[in-house]
C-alpha cells in the first residue's frame, strides 16, 4: 500500500476536498498507510459530514481560517471528487500546494503498476486496477477499482477511468477525460479532452473533445457544455 506526499515521507496529518463517496473511498487508504485524515473540506451548502470523527469545513474562507492553526509541513491533501470535475482537482490542487500542502498519491495495495510506469502526482489508484508497462499518468488522474490501463497508455491530468473500464495499449486519453465503469477503447484510440464514454460503450474510432459517447460501438450522443 503506498501513499506518498510526492518525493518525500508521507505527511502524517491529511485533508481531504470533496465530501461524499471518493471521501469514504479514500480515507482507509490513507489512513492504512500511517496518514491521519484531520478534516474534510466542501463547497456544497448543506451537505452532511461523510465521518462522524472528522469535522466538515465549508468553503476556501473555512480552509483559510483552519490552517492558521495548523503546521503547513506537516499537511498533504487529497481530492476527493470524481469526474466531470477533472479540471477542479487540477487547479485545486494548485491552490493548496500553493498554500504549502502536499498532494498525496493514493494507491490501493492490490493495484498492479508495472515499474516503468510513471504516476504522476495526487493520483488514486483504487483496488485491483492495473497499470501497465510504460503507461505515462498525468497528475490529478483517477483509475477506479478493476480498471485495466495497458502498455504505453498515456492519460493526461484529471483523467478519470471507471470501475472495471478497459484501455488496450496505446491509448492517449486527452485533459479531464472520463472514461465510465465498463467501457472498452480499443488499441492506439484518442479519447480528447473533456470527452465522456458512457459506461459499457466500445470505443473503435477517436472520440472528439467534449463530446459524449455511447453503445457498441460507441456513437456521439451529446456536446458537453464543459466543467
Ligand atoms: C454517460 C453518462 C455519464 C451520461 O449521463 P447523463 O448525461 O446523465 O445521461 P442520461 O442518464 O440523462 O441519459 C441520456 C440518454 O443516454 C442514454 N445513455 C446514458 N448512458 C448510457 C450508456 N452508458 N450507454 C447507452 N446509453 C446511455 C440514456 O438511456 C438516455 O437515453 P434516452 O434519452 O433515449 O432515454 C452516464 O449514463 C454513465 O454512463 N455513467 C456511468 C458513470 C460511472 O461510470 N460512474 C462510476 C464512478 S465510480
Amino acid at each position: 500500500m503506498t501513499t506518498a506526499g510526492e518525493g518525500k515521507a508521507p505527511p502524517p496529518r491529511v485533508i481531504l476536498w470533496g465530501g461524499t463517496g471518493q471521501a469514504k473511498v479514500v480515507r482507509p487508504i490513507i489512513e492504512r498507510c500511517g496518514g491521519r485524515v484531520v478534516a474534510v473540506f466542501d463547497d456544497t451548502p448543506g451537505l452532511a459530514a461523510p465521518f462522524p470523527d472528522v469535522p466538515l469545513h465549508l468553503g476556501w474562507k473555512a480552509f483559510q481560517d483552519w490552517i492558521r492553526q495548523e503546521e503547513v509541513a506537516r499537511l498533504g491533501f487529497c481530492i476527493a471528487i470524481g469526474n466531470p470535475h477533472g479540471r477542479i482537482r487540477i487547479a485545486l490542487s494548485d491552490k493548496l500546494k500553493a498554500s504549502g500542502l502536499r498532494p498525496v498519491s493514493v494507491i490501493h495495495p492490490s493495484a498492479s503498476i508495472e515499474d516503468n510506469a510513471s504516476i504522476g502526482e495526487g493520483c488514486q489508484i483504487h483496488a485491483g486496477a492495473i497499470v501497465g508497462a510504460e503507461a505515462r499518468i498525468g497528475r490529478q488522474v483517477i483509475i477506479n477499482t478493476k480498471a485495466s490501463v495497458d502498455h504505453e497508455c498515456e492519460l493526461e491530468d484529471g483523467v478519470e477511468i471507471g470501475p472495471g473500464a478497459t484501455l488496450c495499449g496505446l491509448v492517449q486519453a486527452k485533459i479531464n477525460a472520463w472514461v465510465c465503469a465498463g467501457a472498452t477503447v480499443l488499441p492506439r484510440r484518442v479519447i480528447h479532452a473533456d470527452a465522456i464514454v458512457g459506461a459499457g460503450a466500445v470505443v473503435r474510432k477517436d472520440v472528439a473533445a467534449g463530446t459524449m459517447v455511447v453503445g457498441v460501438p460507441a456513437k456521439p450522443m451529446a456536446t458537453r457544455k464543459g466543467t
